[in-house]
């Protein structure tokens, strides 16, 4: 992949000018924004500001939509997301959907399906394990890795979806609203796995929980109509936004 000029370097992830369209519908407006490795950075905003938009746009997933297009420059580790072939891009920046997308196979099988993709030729046993404890899931399926995993509750299921994005071996895990389908207390350990994976990883995380963003999130960004209106740390976009606009949304008052 090609370095253009005036990149940020210490940026994991970086957009910069970015618009996108769905047809005519003009989704991301002139987007710059740049996200540090091993933090977390949550988007929020009201319902079709562009989150999941802009998150598909890390790894060229909006490229599978057909009469898409877009414009500007997209970086991951300073270099062209244009330029980078689709299918390494996607190994390297993971995603994790809303809904819980299992393959209808065993636990294990759907571990190794990650590795598998990224040419892993090592130990399979070691690695589901791994992959499952950095998922939090280990305890409750290390007796049942040959169910299927429909088997396993909602919650289940969604940190047995990361475990799979993290056997693929990424740098940037992209989650959106990853928790929206879950009770408090697998909530609650997601929100757990995700702290812990900051050591190792770029996370970008949607949410609609403003009390999530603030829990896990190192740094926030609000969007509104397609723009970004404020990216900042956490804290002061939920304690002293600069916005009104954020200050109206975080604290309930549209949206
Ligand atoms: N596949 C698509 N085809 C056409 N328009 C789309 C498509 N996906 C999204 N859009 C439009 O693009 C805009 C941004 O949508 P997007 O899904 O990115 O919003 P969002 O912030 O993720 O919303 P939500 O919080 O409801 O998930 C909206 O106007 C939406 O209707
Ligand atoms: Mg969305």
């Amino acid at each position: 992949m090609e370095t253009p000029p005036d990149t940020d370097v210490s940026a994991k992830l970086a957009a910069r000018d970015l618009h996108f369209w769905y047809g005519t519908t003009h989704a991301l407006k002139g987007i710059s924004l740049s996200m540090k490795p091993n933090l977390v950075t949550a988007f929020i905003g009201p319902s079709g500001c562009g989150k999941s938009t802009l998150l598909r746009c890390f790894n060229r997933m909006n490229e599978l939509i057909p009469d898409t297009q877009w414009e500007g420059d997209l970086l991951l580790d300073g270099e062209d997301i244009r330029s980078a072939d689709p299918i390494m891009l996607r190994r390297r920046v993971g995603m994790v959907f809303q809904k819980p997308n299992p393959f209808p196979k065993s636990i294990e099988e759907n571990i190794a399906w990650g590795a598998r993709i990224n040419g892993y030729k090592g130990n399979m046993p070691e690695l589901v394990e791994r992959c499952l404890r950095q998922a939090a899931l280990w305890d409750e399926v290390k007796d049942r890795l040959k169910d299927n995993a429909y088997e396993l509750s909602g919650g289940q299921q969604q940190r047995l979806c990361i475990a799979r994005a993290l056997a693929a071996e990424p740098d940037v895990l992209l989650m959106d609203e990853p928790a929206s389908a879950l009770d408090p207390l697998a909530t609650g350990k997601l929100e757990e796995t995700i702290i812990e994976l900051k050591d190792a990883y770029t996370i970008v995380i949607v949410t609609h929980n403003m009390q999530q963003a603030s829990r896990i999130s190192d740094e926030t960004a609000f969007f509104y109509l397609g723009e970004l209106v404020e990216f900042d740390d956490t804290e002061v976009i939920f304690t002293r936004p600069e916005n009104k606009r954020t200050e109206d949304y975080i604290t309930g008052r549209f949206g």
